[in-house]
């Protein structure tokens, strides 16, 4: 979309009711006649702007399309979406977003799709990923650390869609380890991180998210493992896509900045209050095989879950799914 129009939309946005033709020219710099055709090409674009002569313009409402534009005007980021590209449609945003970094994309290049035919979820599972209703988002990062320390980044993106949920609806998140946000105990995002490494340090490492905003019942799969729900399906209303999109970045953005000054610490503690097994008793099954129990006693520096036993020892867990009890 043109700048000027973007420009117009957001003006539209700020005022709430009609503008006059001849504000929006002077605010702009630019004709009436120009005006009238960045309206007409807002139009097209599915926008319905209403026009009375001696009132002028009103934007009566807005497709819900992922425009990369509509997104960058609500980021004040210092890294995250400096580069954004947003996709009708691709196969997962974070193979889109792997390759771009191989090809020596920026620090905080993003990628958004509005569908994947194939995206990806955790141990090889699929994440579902109709079209028009959901984030699915994929982030490159080129942070100087060693590649044991990279599963620190997935708890940024957990802490980051929580705090968006919160500004977004009136629900409560709580993050369940290591990488899914819940609601009532339901997961309405996934977070998947993929890397490139060298033994003594890494290239890049993408952050994957996938968050269910207006998906509705019918559009989950049947074979879904774990219960599964949406915003929408919890709140009740819509969530604007754009509007989550620019909080999460912007969220994901402050907390990548505190990340590379303070290292993993205030994140952690973030994460810490927000997850739903904080002082509880759980069970993990530990990647399909042992079952262990004990109290949730936090995170380590490299994310790893401890928890105390019986007898008082920590143990540290690495893999595993994570039931409270
Ligand atoms: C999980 O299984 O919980 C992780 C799901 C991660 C899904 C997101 S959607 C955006 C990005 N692109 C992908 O192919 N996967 C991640």
């Amino acid at each position: 979309m043109h700048q000027k129009a973007c420009t117009i939309l957001q003006l539209f946005r700020d005022k709430g009711g009609f503008v006059s033709g001849e504000y929006v020219s002077r605010t702009l710099g630019v004709s009436r006649t120009a005006v009238w055709k960045h309206i007409s090409s807002l139009r097209d674009l599915g926008h319905v702007i209403e026009a009375i002569p001696s009132r002028g313009y009103k934007l009566i409402s807005s497709p819900e399309l992922l425009d990369s534009s509509e997104i960058n005007v609500r980021l004040n980021t210092l890294r995250v979406g400096k580069q954004l590209n947003c996709l009708k449609q691709t196969t997962s945003t974070n193979s889109d977003a792997f390759r771009i970094a191989e090809e020596g994309a920026p620090e905080g290049a993003v990628v958004i799709a509005d569908a994947q035919s194939g995206g990806k979820g955790r141990r090889g599972r699929v994440w579902s990923s109709p079209a028009g209703v959901n984030l699915y988002c994929s982030v490159v990062l080129r942070p100087s650390i060693m590649p044991h320390e990279a599963p620190q980044l997935t708890f940024l993106s957990a802490v980051a869609v929580a705090r968006a949920v919160e500004q977004t609806t009136d629900l409560t998140p709580e993050i369940k380890w290591p990488n899914d946000v819940l609601i009532g105990g339901k997961k309405i995002a996934g977070l998947l991180n993929e890397m490139s490494a060298e033994t003594d340090g890494i290239n890049f490492i993408i952050l994957g998210i996938g968050v269910n905003l207006n998906m509705t019942a019918g559009q989950f799969p049947d074979d879904l493992r774990y219960p599964a729900t949406s915003l929408l399906l919890e709140s009740g209303a819509p969530v604007c896509r754009t509007r989550f999109a620019a909080i999460m970045l912007n969220e994901l953005d402050r907390l990548y900045a505190d990340f590379l000054s303070h290292g993993f610490g205030p994140v952690r503690e973030e994460w810490q209050k927000r997850c739903n097994a904080n002082g509880r008793t759980v069970s993990v099954n530990d990647a399909g095989s042992e079952h262990k129990s004990g109290l949730f006693v936090g995170i380590d520096g490299d994310g790893a879950l401890l928890l105390r036993s019986g007898d008082g020892r920590i143990e540290r867990i690495v893999n595993g799914d994570v039931r409270v009890i």
